[in-house]
């Protein structure tokens, strides 16, 4: 898979989502699922959305013991997704489970990508609550390594820290980025943000967009706006 767009399709239920796909006429978007409608219509709402032709993410963010992790991701394997991810906060061994359990029988298996440290937190909490030393980067580059390390393909981060994670971890390990804004659009509650055609430039692998394509009277043509800009 190369570089893509995936819509974030924060939805409520499968009524909106449909209603939000049938916008797109014969283009079958990579979308992003994520706990919002996955714990609303559970998995056979995925199986619905790959039978129309979809690539998903599905961005359940798994963080438990590694037992547990292992068996959740052996159950997400059989839903024959795309991309999934988890927290690497959980560590290596957790880590290592999960890339086991998602392997399907043919050794192929969705992309797993980390998330580090969320962006809802901030360096004080960091410290304050989460009691962690080190700073907001180096905490970020070291979860990113230890992900890599354990198998992971990549993880989530804003496409301004992209350049940093290719050069610090490895070129090849994917940055999948949302964070994403039109350079005449709404920052809404964003704040480190970056054009589609900068995302490309900073070398973003798949950027993920929410509100400026799921918001617009005009997805489609939001949809190629963003396509023509990062995919040229
Ligand atoms: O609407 P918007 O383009 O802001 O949506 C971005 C999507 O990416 C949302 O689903 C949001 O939860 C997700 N996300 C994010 N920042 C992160 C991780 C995920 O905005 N650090």
């Amino acid at each position: 898979m190369g570089k893509d767009v995936i819509i974030a399709c924060d939805f409520a239920g499968r009524y909106e989502t449909i209603r939000f796909l049938e916008k797109f006429g014969y283009r079958r978007p990579f979308i992003k699922i994520g706990m919002e409608l996955f714990y609303a219509e559970g998995p056979g709402m995925v199986r619905e959305l790959k039978t129309r032709g979809h690539k998903i993410f599905l961005d359940l963010k798994l963080h438990d013991i590694p037992n547990t992790v292992g068996k959740a991701m052996a159950s997400l394997s059989k839903l024959d997704v795309d991309m999934t991810n988890l927290h690497a906060a959980g560590g290596s061994e957790m880590m290592r489970r999960a890339v086991e359990g998602l392997t399907r029988p043919d050794g192929t298996r969705p992309l797993l990508i980390a998330v580090t440290q969320l962006t809802s937190t901030s360096e004080q909490r960091l410290h304050d609550e989460l009691l962690i030393g080190a700073s907001m980067e180096e905490t970020v580059m070291s979860y990113a390594r230890l992900a890599q390390a354990s198998g992971l393909d990549g993880v989530v981060c804003s496409p301004l820290e992209s350049p940093r994670v290719h050069e610090g971890v490895s070129p090849s390990f994917l940055t999948v980025t949302p964070g994403v804004r039109f350079a005449d659009g709404d920052v809404g509650d964003q704040s480190r943000v970056a054009t589609p055609a900068r995302a490309k430039e900073l070398g973003s692998d798949y950027i993920v967009v929410g509100r400026p394509i799921t918001a617009s009277d005009d997805p489609l043509r939001e949809y190629e706006r963003c396509c023509d800009e990062f995919i040229g």
